[in-house]
């Protein structure tokens, strides 16, 4: 990314008498830029002032390779025709329905950036309640073999490998292109952990974990929430799973307890409008302490069970 301080260069150098920006090559100062684009993305995509302010700001800023302040502090230089229609471009993807994290290329989750493309789902803030949870279950003094299943970009995964990194991680994804953006975000964060094509837990017999975690697919086919927003740009096998949505959160709940080591712990992210049923599943499954969490916003979230411990050994001759 360019320094705020190249584009100062460039403008500042440019003689500018007011009302001649044209013949400079100027389109306009950066305030009606800016002004412009709020009003378009407000109206267009129906964003509330604040939301669409920030938007504008955070694709200009990208389109412009400066940070978000310099739009600010410098609303009153000209903006030449050629840096200008650079940030049309990205707002017009906007425009268009293009979710900002994948004209970015990146999202924050758990405070760090992971890049993104259209292969992977974008990180969402609800799924930080998902690392919470399996953090609170993984204690920094005792090592621990943890798998994440649906990685996608490898937010949790990731995120799990760096907070505890005395523990074994492994993430599986059965889309090759997801794992491809995975790998990139371990290594460029320095994440330690090993990623699997896995169609869940077919390249994973004979292997217990003490937890497994997993934001899988739990969008019912035919909702209408799919044909909307960012939805409609990321990809179908990252959201929907069968008629009720409860497809694969059937599957792994059944099959976890083959891979989880006696006393470890399934948590799942679904629906808020599923804990009910999630919960059903993993008791009638056998897991034991069922619970389910509330994220920030008060609904029902991730839900986790666990195995029961091993019976204990019985003494000699008893
Ligand atoms: C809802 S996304 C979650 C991605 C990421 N964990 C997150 O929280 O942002 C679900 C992920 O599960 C993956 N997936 C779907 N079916 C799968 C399967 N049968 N085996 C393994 N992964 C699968 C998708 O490719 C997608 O990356």
């Amino acid at each position: 990314m360019r320094e705020a301080s190249d584009l100062r260069r460039e403008t500042v150098s440019l003689p500018f008498p007011p009302g001649e920006e044209n013949q400079t090559g100027a389109a306009c100062r950066v305030a009606e830029f800016m002004a412009g684009a709020v009003a378009e993305l407000a109206t267009r995509l129906d964003l509330p002032p604040r939301e669409a302010r920030l938007e504008a700001q955070v694709l200009a800023a990208h389109g412009l390779g400066v940070e978000r302040t310099w739009l600010i502090a410098h609303d009153r230089d000209p903006l030449p025709a050629p840096q200008a229609s650079a940030a049309r471009r990205l707002l017009a993807r906007r425009l268009a329905g293009e979710p900002v994290a994948y004209i970015l290329g990146w999202r924050e989750f758990y405070g760090r950036p992971f890049r993104v493309s259209p292969a992977v789902l974008i990180p969402r803030p609800e799924t930080e309640l998902l690392v919470e949870a399996a953090l609170a279950g993984l204690p920094e003094d005792r090592p621990a073999d943890v798998l994440d299943l649906g990685t996608g970009s490898g937010c949790v995964g990731i995120t799990l490998a760096l907070e505890r990194p005395g523990c074994r991680v492994t993430a599986v994804d059965v889309s090759p292109a997801a794992l491809a953006v995975a790998h990139d975000n371990a290594a460029a964060l320095g994440a330690r952990l090993e990623l699997l094509d896995s169609d869940w837990f077919s390249a994973l017999a004979g292997r217990p974990f003490d937890l497994i975690v997993g934001n899988p697919p739990y969008v019912a086919d035919g909702d209408t929430h799919l044909g909307r927003g960012d939805t409609r740009f990321e990809p179908v096998s990252a959201l929907a799973a069968g008629p009720d949505g409860l497809d694969d959160i059937r599957g792994i709940v059944a099959q976890g307890s083959t891979h989880l080591a006696p006393g470890g712990r399934l948590l799942l992210e679904h629906g808020w409008t599923q804990s009910e049923a999630v919960r059903a599943l993993f008791t009638a499954a056998g897991y034991e302490a069922v619970q389910t969490l509330n994220d920030l916003a008060g609904l029902p979230r991730v839900t986790g069970g666990s195995l029961p411990k091993r019976p204990a050994a019985r003494p000699p001759g008893g």
